[in-house]
C-alpha cells in the first residue's frame, strides 16, 4: 500500500499572506509527454491543479489569484489542441462549480473571450453571473490574454477618452492608467508563481507585475499543489520588498 508522503509544513506568517498571487500555469504537456500521454491528457489534469490551489488559497485568505490559461500566442499551436483547451471550462465548471459556490469563491475572466467557440464563452459568462456576488477568492482566469496587447488596448482606450475631452493629459496618470486595465479593480499583484522551471513572463502581466516578487518552481502545473503553494508563499514572506526605497 502507497502512503502519501506527509506534506512539510511551512510556518506561514497570517498577517502577510500575499493579496493577488499570479499564476504561470505551465508544463502541462511535459508531465503528459513523461507518460507517454497526449499534451491533452496533461491539460486535463492541470484542472485539477487549479480546484486545489482555489480551495486552499481562499483558505488562507488569499484575496484574488490570477491564472494564465491560454495567451494570445497560444493560438500557433495544433489546432487540435487549442480546441482540446477551449472545451476545458466547461469540463472543470462542471466538475467544480458547486464547490467553489460553496466555498464562496468569485469567478471572473480577463482576455479576449469572445475569440472563443461560443459555448465556451456562455459557460465562463454563466460562472462569473452566478458567482458574482460572491465575497471569498476572486478567481480570475486571463483566457486569450496577452500583456502587450492589454497595454496597447488600453492606451487606445486613453487617446479615445483624451480626444472626447474625458481627461486631460495631466489626468493620465499610472494610477488612471492602471485603473483601466483589465485587472484594474484587483488588487496589485504581490507573488508570481510560474511552474514547470520556465523562468520567463511569456506576455503575462507586463505591467502589473513591476513590483511583484518572482517564485519560479520545478514542479509541472498537473503536480503542482498545496505544498508548493505553501513554499511560495513560504518564500515570498522571507523577500524584502523595498519598492525602491530603503528599508529603516
Ligand atoms: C501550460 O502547459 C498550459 C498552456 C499554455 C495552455 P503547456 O501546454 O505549455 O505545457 P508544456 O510547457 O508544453 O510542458
Ligand atoms: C505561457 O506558457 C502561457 C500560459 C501558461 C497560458 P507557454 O508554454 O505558452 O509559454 P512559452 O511558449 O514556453 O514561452
Ligand atoms: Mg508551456
Amino acid at each position: 500500500m502507497f502512503f502519501k508522503q506527509k506534506q512539510k509544513d511551512y510556518q506561514l506568517d497570517q498577517n502577510n499572506i500575499p493579496k493577488h498571487i499570479a499564476f504561470i500555469m505551465d508544463g502541462n504537456g511535459r508531465w503528459a509527454k513523461k507518460r507517454k500521454l497526449p499534451r491533452t491528457y496533461g491539460h486535463h489534469e492541470g484542472t485539477k491543479t487549479i480546484r486545489t490551489l482555489a480551495l486552499e488559497a481562499n483558505k488562507l485568505g488569499v484575496k484574488a489569484m490570477s491564472l494564465y490559461a491560454f495567451s494570445t500566442e497560444n493560438f500557433k499551436r495544433d489546432a487540435k489542441e487549442v480546441e482540446y483547451i477551449f472545451k476545458l471550462p466547461k469540463e472543470f465548471f462542471n466538475l467544480y462549480f458547486d464547490e467553489l459556490m460553496k466555498n464562496n469563491v468569485q469567478i471572473r475572466y480577463i482576455g479576449h473571450l469572445e475569440l472563443a467557440p461560443k459555448e465556451t464563452q456562455m459557460i465562463i459568462q454563466d460562472a462569473v453571473k452566478k458567482s458574482s456576488e460572491n465575497t471569498g477568492l476572486i478567481l480570475c482566469f486571463a483566457f486569450i490574454y496577452g500583456g502587450r496587447d492589454e497595454i496597447l488596448n488600453t492606451t487606445k482606450l486613453m487617446c479615445e477618452q483624451y480626444k472626447a475631452g474625458v481627461i486631460t493629459l495631466d489626468e493620465l496618470t499610472e494610477d488612471y492608467f492602471e485603473k483601466h486595465l483589465m485587472t484594474g479593480d484587483l488588487p496589485p499583484v504581490d507573488l508570481m508563481v510560474r511552474s514547470s522551471g520556465e523562468y520567463r513572463l511569456s506576455n503575462f502581466f507586463l505591467w502589473q507585475l513591476a513590483y511583484a516578487e518572482f517564485v519560479f518552481d520545478e514542479t509541472l502545473w498537473p503536480d503542482y499543489d498545496e505544498e508548493c503553494l505553501h513554499r511560495a508563499i513560504a518564500i515570498y514572506q522571507g523577500r524584502e520588498r523595498r519598492f525602491g526605497g530603503v528599508l529603516k
